[in-house]
């Protein structure tokens, strides 16, 4: 026993600690409560009750020996470690930090919100989990219509009639219904936001994209205002020289019903392979307010009117900064986040 702690003795006085690496080997060896020397502690009860005191007492000064090593040492990496930041070269530039940046889509939608603000619409946001009851019912979805088909909807819960069915929400159609039912009359809102469809994953269709919907309730609001609102939103957004069409169209929340075209603005209306040729791109849906999703709200359809549109953000992301996948505007890759720094 005396000998392994004489041996040990020495060879704490030999260890040379010169990096704060033979710092923390020394450490781990000697001092920790699983080092060597507690090893030697341990032993002691097996010693001759006779001899307990002095190999207590020699035990006792290795611990304080190696305790003082460990702390004269630490002191010196400290010191050095101050000596070298004096050092440092105040006239180096400053390393560059990367700080992210605005994601395209949320870009895109900026400009869109400020354009409808400009024109005094107020924002709403609303939960993508959704009741079915918000997402198809109130807004005059007959029971059987095709587009609760399992084809596009993800059902979290699908209990038949016994609860409440939860789904992730396939338009943003339903924050229009929630803000009818909290507001009265007049409303002026756009509703951003993520919506969900169960379609097939391709370069051009993802199964999340996002939405920008807009409502407004007033006296007397007319076809005529809804065409003016979206003329002045397409000029804005898509040039000056865009063109507009309104084609006949159906949803069951609206009445009449259109889908908008504007002037492709790749080739200007000559026809490209954006466009398919034929000079258009369609932009959004609209029409002006069913007197059912009114009534359902409790609006009176004989006292007031609105009218309503959505459209799709991500195809006009796409086609500004020219990125030929969706896919890659949900897979937050950096190479590509990186390229919209500012
Ligand atoms: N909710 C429709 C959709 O998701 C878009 C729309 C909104 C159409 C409002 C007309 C009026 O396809």
């Amino acid at each position: 026993m005396e000998n392994a702690i004489h041996s040990l003795q020495q060879e704490i006085i030999d260890f040379e600690i010169n990096t704060p690496e033979d710092l923390e080997t020394f450490r781990l060896k000697y001092t920790v409560r699983k080092g060597l020397i507690a090893a030697l502690f341990s032993q002691l009860k097996s010693v001759d009750p006779a001899e307990k005191p002095r190999i207590g007492q020699l035990l006792n000064e290795l611990k304080q020996s190696a305790d003082a090593r460990l702390i004269e040492a630490e002191e010196k990496a400290a010191a050095t470690a101050s000596e070298s930041s004096q050092g440092i070269d105040l006239t180096l530039p400053g390393r560059r930090y990367f700080t992210g940046s605005e994601h395209p889509v949320q870009k895109v939608l900026g400009e869109m919100k400020k354009i409808f603000s400009d024109m005094g619409f107020g924002i709403a946001t609303g939960p993508e989990l959704e009741l079915d009851h918000y997402n198809f019912d109130m807004l005059n979805f007959p029971p059987d219509h095709p587009a609760r088909d399992m084809q596009d909807t993800f059902f979290i819960t699908n209990n038949g009639n016994a609860e409440p069915d939860i789904l992730l929400r396939t338009h943003t159609s339903p924050v229009q219904v929630r803000v009818m039912l909290d507001q009265k009359p007049p409303i002026r809102v756009i509703c951003p936001g993520k919506v969900y469809r169960n379609e097939a994953i391709s370069s051009r269709s993802y199964c999340v994209f996002h939405q920008l919907e807009g409502l407004y309730i007033d006296k007397n609001v007319s076809f005529a205002d809804l065409k003016a609102t979206i003329y002045s939103f397409a000029r804005q957004m898509f040039g000056t020289d865009v063109q507009l069409r309104f084609r006949p169209s159906f949803f069951p929340f609206t009445e009449p019903s259109a889908e908008v075209d504007v002037t492709c603005y790749l080739c200007g209306g000559k026809g490209c392979r954006v466009c398919k040729k034929s000079g258009w791109l369609e932009i959004m849906g609209c029409g002006m307010v069913h007197p059912n999703v009114m009534r359902n709200c409790g609006i009176d359809p004989e006292t007031w009117s609105g009218y309503a549109f959505g459209m799709g953000v991500d195809r006009t992301v796409l086609l500004r900064y020219k990125i030929d996948d969706i896919r890659l505007l949900f897979e937050n890759d950096l190479r590509m986040l990186k390229q919209f720094t500012t």
